[in-house]
């Protein structure tokens, strides 16, 4: 009698999910196989970086540097302000600001799952994390500090000599600007999202994610989504136009930044940027490197048309949303450090004047 109404009760929800227009084509396996082929599972272990050891040492002190606001001039601006790691590593503003209130002219990446890119900022201009640290701790419209300043605050403090020390066995000179960027850089590889629900869908388990959602997988991958975003980040690994069908309007690419031809001087890179990686996508509103665009629906859209040169409808753009909704981790937990005090030798705080 339980057999057979659970039976029937099966049968209800097949016949349910064989009629909505959620459903997906294929069928579960062959879905999977394709999105194997396309994407790759969040490793649950920390990866090895270039030329940099990750030990727990350096971690600890990349950690210390990260959330450290004296590697600002300022005093005040630190690598966390802007990738808060409390909410998804950005700061979920439209452009960051940064040094006495400036506004950048981008819009902040995260820092989770950044050790996955193939190359870091939207134009793809630091080839890793290491070559990045040591941009925003110089940018004038960031932490406006320089390498000598860093250098000398951190040799102010004994803690820090002896944690360098720590990180950086046997060389003669361990506390240096390069140091701290390896440091930082180790940290940011703990930096890592597993065992969101897409990843468990590729590792095989078919209960995780929703018809709904499954339904946008594949249509994420026959609209062609997939062929600029793919791989472990789902994106981070190629550079496009903006605009490959159809340019967004000024609004939204603003005619100034002109992407990766400022790295490159080639005609052929004007509006190039590097196609977004997509992992938790919904932890890292506004959109795009202008930061123009707040609701992810509204991305699909103009990404659909700018890229794919379709106007998608409304159906297959909420599909297309509930995937990128799977694609948000596990956010690793970190222990908020506790930084040394400063000495009578550390460098005084820049004072910022008002805008
Ligand atoms: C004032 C805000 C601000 C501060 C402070 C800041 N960043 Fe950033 N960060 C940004 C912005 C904006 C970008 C994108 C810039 C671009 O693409 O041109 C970025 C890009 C990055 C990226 C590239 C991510 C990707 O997907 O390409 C990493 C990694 C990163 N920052 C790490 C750091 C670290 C480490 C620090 C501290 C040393 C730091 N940031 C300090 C705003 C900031
Ligand atoms: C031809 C390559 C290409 C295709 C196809 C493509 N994208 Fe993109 N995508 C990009 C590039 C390049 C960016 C970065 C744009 C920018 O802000 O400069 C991007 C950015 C995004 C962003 C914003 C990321 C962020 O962090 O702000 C989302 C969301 C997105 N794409 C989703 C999609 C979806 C969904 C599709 C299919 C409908 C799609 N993309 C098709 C290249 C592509």
């Amino acid at each position: 009698m339980r057999v057979s109404s659970m039976i029937r009760l099966l049968g209800t929800t097949a016949m349910i999910a064989g009629i909505s227009t959620a459903a997906f084509a294929t069928d579960i396996a062959s879905l999977r196989e394709m999105a194997n082929e396309n994407f790759d599972v969040i490793p649950s272990m920390v990866p090895a970086v270039r030329d940099n050891a990750v030990t727990r040492d350096k971690v600890e002190l990349g950690k210390m540097l990260f959330f450290d606001p004296r590697l600002s001039s300022s005093a005040l601006i630190s690598c966390n302000t802007c990738h808060n790691l409390g909410m998804g590593g950005d700061d979920n503003l439209e452009v960051s600001i940064g040094h006495g209130w400036q506004k950048g002219p981008r819009n902040a990446p995260t820092v989770l799952n950044a050790v996955f890119n193939e190359a870091q900022f939207w134009d793809g201009r630091a080839e890793d994390l290491k070559a990045q640290a040591k941009g925003p701790v110089q940018a004038g419209v960031e932490m406006a500090s320089t390498p000598e300043r860093v250098v000398e605050v951190l040799n102010s403090m004994p803690e820090y000599i002896a944690r360098f020390k720590l990180a950086f066995p046997g060389e003669a000179d361990p506390v240096s600007f390069d140091n701290m960027a390896k440091a930082i850089e180790a940290f940011e590889a703990t930096l890592i999202t597993p065992a969101s629900r897409f990843d468990q869908f590729l590792e095989g388990n078919d209960a995780v994610m929703t018809e709904t959602e499954l339904a946008g997988l594949e249509k994420f991958i026959d609209a062609g989504c997939v062929s600029c975003h793919n791989g472990v980040n789902i994106g981070g690994s190629g550079y496009y136009p903006f605009g490959v069908m159809e340019q967004p309007g000024a609004e939204i690419l603003p005619p100034d930044d002109r992407g990766r031809f400022a790295v490159t001087q080639t005609a052929d890179d004007e509006y190039v940027f590097r196609a977004g990686p997509l992992r938790n996508i919904e932890l890292t509103a506004p959109y795009f490197h202008s930061g123009k665009v707040w609701s992810l629906e509204q991305a699909v859209a103009v990404m659909s048309s700018s890229q794919l040169g379709t106007e998608m409808d409304d159906a297959d753009i909420k599909l297309i949303t509930a995937f990128l909704r799977t694609l948000t981790g596990e956010t690793p937990r970190v222990e908020y450090p506790i930084l040394p005090v400063e000495t009578a030798t550390t460098p005084r705080p820049v004072s910022m004047t008002a805008p």
